[in-house]
């Protein structure tokens, strides 16, 4: 059995009335453990309805979706596959710990409110981890989806443009912590931006054009 979080030959339109959208027109993708891949590509060249498809939040029209450890993607355990929505997902009446601190507890970690601080502290956000997030910035709501994805060192990450609303300091500074997590957990992490920046922290670049894989 592959050991790769992978997409083979994935299609899929969208019909608004008479309009058909041809988001992905045949995508494959792979990620191995260990490797972290840059999914670059113009807004609406088909990067979310991608990573959308290989975490089973979409049903691709062809194509198959692997996600080892799991039987189908939908039902992958955020153990084994986390995510950084492109909308960041967090919980409005938690606090930033409380909501990093959830998928610690869901997964069993002895301690989820130590492991919640240290994944913000890692992220330079230790001193904002009892506010709620309408009292942070978007890109410290953006960290803090980003903390509440390495909590549990999942064996994969796949994180929608997780950079898009840091300065050059932070990007620098979450690219590189994830640089580090890929080295020392062994996760496979899937990064989409448009963001030319990522491709220098990325063993490798997938780009997407039109709902196409193009080559360079
Ligand atoms: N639910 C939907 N209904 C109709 N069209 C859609 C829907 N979701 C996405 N699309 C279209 O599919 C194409 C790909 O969208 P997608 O969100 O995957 O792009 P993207 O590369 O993630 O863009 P961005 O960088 O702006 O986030 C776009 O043309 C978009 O308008
Ligand atoms: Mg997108």
């Amino acid at each position: 059995m592959s050991t790769a979080l992978r997409g083979t030959g994935l299609h899929k339109s969208y019909r608004r009335g008479s309009e058909e959208v041809h988001a992905l027109r045949g995508v494959s993708i792979g990620v191995q453990p260990g490797e972290m891949v840059a999914l670059l590509g113009r807004s609406g060249s088909g990067k979310t309805t991608l990573l959308n498809c290989l975490l089973g939040w979409e049903v691709p029209d062809t194509g198959e979706v692997s996600v080892p450890g799991a039987a189908t993607p939908g039902s992958a355990a955020w153990t084994t596959v986390a995510v950084v929505p492109q909308r960041f997902g967090l919980l409005d009446e938690l606090t930033l710990a409380d909501n990093v601190a959830m998928p610690a507890r869901l997964a069993g970690l002895p301690d989820p409110h130590a492991a919640a601080l240290g994944a913000l502290e890692t992220l330079r956000l230790g001193h904002l981890a009892a506010r709620m997030p309408d009292e942070v910035s978007l890109g410290e709501q953006q960290r803090t989806a980003l903390a509440r994805a390495l909590v549990v060192a999942p064996a994969f990450l796949v994180a929608d443009e997780p950079t898009g609303r840091l300065d050059e300091d932070l990007t620098a500074h979450v690219l590189g912590t994830l640089r580090e997590h890929c080295a020392h957990t062994g996760c496979g992490v899937l990064l989409a931006s448009h963001d030319p920046v990522v491709i220098a922290s990325a063993d490798r670049v997938v780009r997407l054009h039109d709902g196409v894989v193009v080559p360079g």
